[in-house]
């Protein structure tokens, strides 16, 4: 089992979502992140002058799958996420010792609903 952790371009969120969801994954958590790339700051032009804001807004994605999804997470996300611009953000695929369900106590690959 994986924990599948992208950091995406907030633009590109609804496709990430869609490619996601044919691929049979319907459940993540998310969160608005801010952060910095190799190219430090993001300018915005704002009425011809440039303001540089300092960090990136990007959204995050946390998704836990059993290792059947995990190929299939990534492709879906390579798909959907990129630009080939520079700032497309990054996957990380995080080793998860266990997953617990709450409602039903059931644990690891059962706790998912993959397949
Ligand atoms: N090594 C990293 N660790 C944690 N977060 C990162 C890392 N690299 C990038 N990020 C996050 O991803 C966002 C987008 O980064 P970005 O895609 O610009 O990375 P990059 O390494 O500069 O690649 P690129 O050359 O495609 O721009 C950053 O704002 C940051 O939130
Ligand atoms: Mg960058």
């Amino acid at each position: 089992m994986k924990k599948i952790e992208a950091i995406i371009r907030s633009s590109r969120f609804d496709e990430v979502k869609e490619a996601l969801s044919e691929n049979g994954i319907n459940f993540f958590t998310f969160m608005e992140v801010k952060g910095y790339g190799h190219q430090k700051g993001e300018t915005h032009t704002y009425r011809g002058a440039v303001y540089d804001v300092g960090y990136i807004a990007r959204m995050k994605l946390e998704i836990m799958v059993s290792n059947d999804f995990v190929q299939p997470a990534i492709d879906a996300i390579l798909a959907s996420a990129k630009t080939g611009e520079v700032g497309d953000g990054k996957i990380a695929i995080v080793n998860l010792d266990e997953i617990v369900q709450i409602r039903t106590g059931l644990r690891n690959e059962s706790a998912i609903n993959t397949k």
